[in-house]
């Protein structure tokens, strides 16, 4: 995925942009540019490398226009390169486009333009569409040629769109991709998203799919694409923006860390109902009655969110007795799943852009079922398409690496259990109970955040160790799944996780010294079991860091490190495990100086295939 920012207006577009592009570089950083009009001149710069490499580009450059877009990349087509860079420009330097999403038939009208005399200065597919609007802007109608344009196009965009000729004009449209816009006084901006938007306005519109906006500094209006009025609603914000700044900590991912108390209260904030031992979700009101009619639930999901969803499976058919199956969402959309009247599918995601996720909604959809989302981000393509939802209220997860938003998808599965649970089979003394234990998870998570730095010391320990296993059973499975994806995306050591009891059918080949292993060893009903598996392992020289239930003493004589975790019920460990496993990557990250909030080849949401 990438970033796009635009702006119109009163003020120098350039530092506006550059800041919006910083806010946005999350999304993709391997290049970056913009471009900007002024002196009827269409100004571009662009660089291989991150924002900052374009800050000092520019940095002796006049550039006092007040219309220009920018971009932040992540690679699909044609490597990092500066040629490669957005913006795009057409044939005449009349033209410029950023553009996320992927242009599907580029080769061929490639060729086509080719044919026509139309040299091409880069590998990548947008710059197809930059020479096809400066191919049909022949009479000045900017609009026209872009609509156009994109008529030609197959596959999926979130573009901006800026002319020299035509300085009072920024286009912004999307099929696909996400696009934002935002209205403020007397000017107007554009975004991939609201972070390059809220540090000027709290007022935005969510550009719906197949919608093009033409922004003025006079007003602006949205059409199709096919060039009919569209309507539109505007919404507020609901965070500022410090929610954008690293707030005193050394990098966001350990900043979103810290912030768990506060994003699981405020998944559960006026849902929880401690007394009733249920839980209210008002995104789902709608479909009530279906939620008490099915007798199937599929969640499908990538990455961390898809951990979240095996912890759901775990809960809902434990508690709820819902038989739950859990996809990737790169297979569900290519397999012929069998969906009835009485499946229910939840799309889980934390930015409600995944290319993949998006797709397995929309084939579930197709196949007549009620899609239902469980969603971070406000307004995103998935919370639009599916017919009901709930809401992390996580605010912006800016670390690639996902943490806040694993643990607040766990607490909505959690409420979610107990609300089609107590339709079912819970009673309403267990629902207290799972109810009241919900209730403690904040306190709890502070206790576990007060140890960082004894974690940080056992991470100095192990930094240099190459390889890890990361181990747990029953509802610690997907923790451990989740440990280990922490510490490959984050520090690039190579980390596997596995069902404790699986270790035995071949990665205990993998142990020695050289090899530590992570084990949560809760005291639950497997804990016998696990501590076997930790046996296991200290007989073939492995060194073992556990995650604990406090006061377990027995453990020290099994680990050679123990990170004890507050007690709780079974079902609710995970919340409170993965914190641990979080801080662990976090410092074996940063000892190691890896980039921890952008990590090589990385990007927060992928919304390409
Ligand atoms: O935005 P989504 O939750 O749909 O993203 C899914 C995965 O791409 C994401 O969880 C990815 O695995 C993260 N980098 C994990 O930290």
């Amino acid at each position: 995925m990438c970033g796009i920012v635009g702006y119109i207006g009163e003020r120098k577009a350039v530092p506006i942009l550059i800041e919006g592009l910083s806010a946005l570089e999350y999304r993709g950083y391997d290049s970056a540019g913009l471009a900007m009009v002024g002196d009827e001149q269409l100004h571009v710069h662009k660089v291989k490398g991150k924002v900052d490499a374009l800050r000092e580009r520019i940095k002796s450059e006049r550039l006092d226009g007040t219309v220009g877009i920018a971009h932040t990349r992540w690679a699909t087509h044609g490597g990092p390169s500066e040629p490669n860079a957005h913006p795009h420009t057409d044939h005449g330097n009349a033209i410029a486009v950023v553009h996320n999403g992927i242009i599907e038939n580029y080769a061929a009208i490639k060729e086509r333009l080719k044919r026509n005399g139309v040299s091409f200065k880069s590998e990548t597919d947008t710059e197809v569409l930059a020479q096809l609007i400066g191919k049909y802007y022949t009479d000045g109608d900017l609009v026209k040629a872009v609509t156009k344009a994109l008529s030609d196009i197959e596959g999926t965009f979130g573009i901006a769109v800026i002319a020299r000729d035509n300085p009072d004009l920024l286009i912004g449209a999307r099929r696909g991709s996400p696009l934002v816009v935002g209205i403020g006084e007397d000017e107007y901006l554009l975004g991939s998203d609201t972070s390059a938007i809220v540090a000027h306005t709290d007022k935005v519109i969510y550009l719906k799919d197949g919608h093009l906006a033409t922004l003025t500094r006079n007003g602006y209006s949205t059409l199709t694409l096919d060039n009919r009025p569209a309507s539109h609603k505007v919404h507020t914000l609901e965070y500022g923006a410090e929610a954008l700044a690293k707030g005193g900590f050394d990098h966001f991912m350990l900043k979103e860390i810290f912030e768990q108390p506060e994003t699981i209260q405020n998944a559960m904030r006026g849902r929880l109902l401690t007394e009733e031992g249920t839980a209210r979700l008002d995104g789902l009101n709608l479909v009530m009655t279906e939620l008490r009619r099915i007798n199937r639930i599929i969640f499908v999901a990538c990455g961390t969110s898809w951990h979240a969803a095996l912890c759901g499976e775990y809960l809902m058919e434990d508690l709820a007795g819902i038989p739950v199956e859990v996809e990737y969402a790169s297979e569900f959309r290519y397999r012929n799943p069998i969906i009835d009247s009485k499946t229910l599918v939840f799309v889980i995601s934390q930015s409600g852009e995944t290319a993949d996720t998006l797709a397995a909604l929309r084939e579930a959809a197709h196949k007549g079922a009620t899609v239902l989302g469980i969603c971070n981000v406000v307004g995103s393509s998935i919370a639009r398409e599916t017919h009901g939802g709930v809401y992390l209220h996580a605010g912006p997860e800016i670390g690639v690496a996902s943490t806040k938003a694993f643990t607040s998808q766990l607490t909505v599965l959690s409420l979610l259990t107990l609300l089609m649970g107590r339709m079912r089979r819970i009673s309403h003394d267990d629902g207290m109970a799972i109810a009241k234990g919900l209730d403690r998870i904040p306190s709890q998570v502070r206790k576990i955040l007060k140890q960082n730095d004894y974690i940080a010391e056992i991470a100095a320990i192990y930094s240099r160790h190459n390889n890890f296993l990361y181990l747990g059973r029953s509802y610690n499975y997907p923790v451990a799944l989740e440990g280990a994806l922490k510490l490959k995306e984050i520090s690039y050591v190579h980390a596997e996780g596995y069902p404790a009891a699986e270790m035995k059918h071949g990665p205990i080949a993998l142990i020695d010294t050289n090899m530590p292993s992570v084990v949560v060893a809760l005291k639950d009903s497997v804990y016998e079991k696990v501590i076997s598996n930790m046996e296991e392992i200290r007989a073939r020289s492995g060194k073992i860091i556990a995650i604990a239930t406090e006061g377990d003493k027995t453990i020290q004589k099994h680990a050679d490190h123990v990170v004890y975790i507050p007690k709780t019920l079974p079902v609710l460990t995970p919340l409170l495990a993965v914190i641990p496993l979080q801080l662990l990557a976090y410092h074996i990250a940063a000892i190691r100086k890896c980039e921890i909030d952008q990590p090589r080849n990385l990007a927060k949401s992928v919304t390409v295939e």
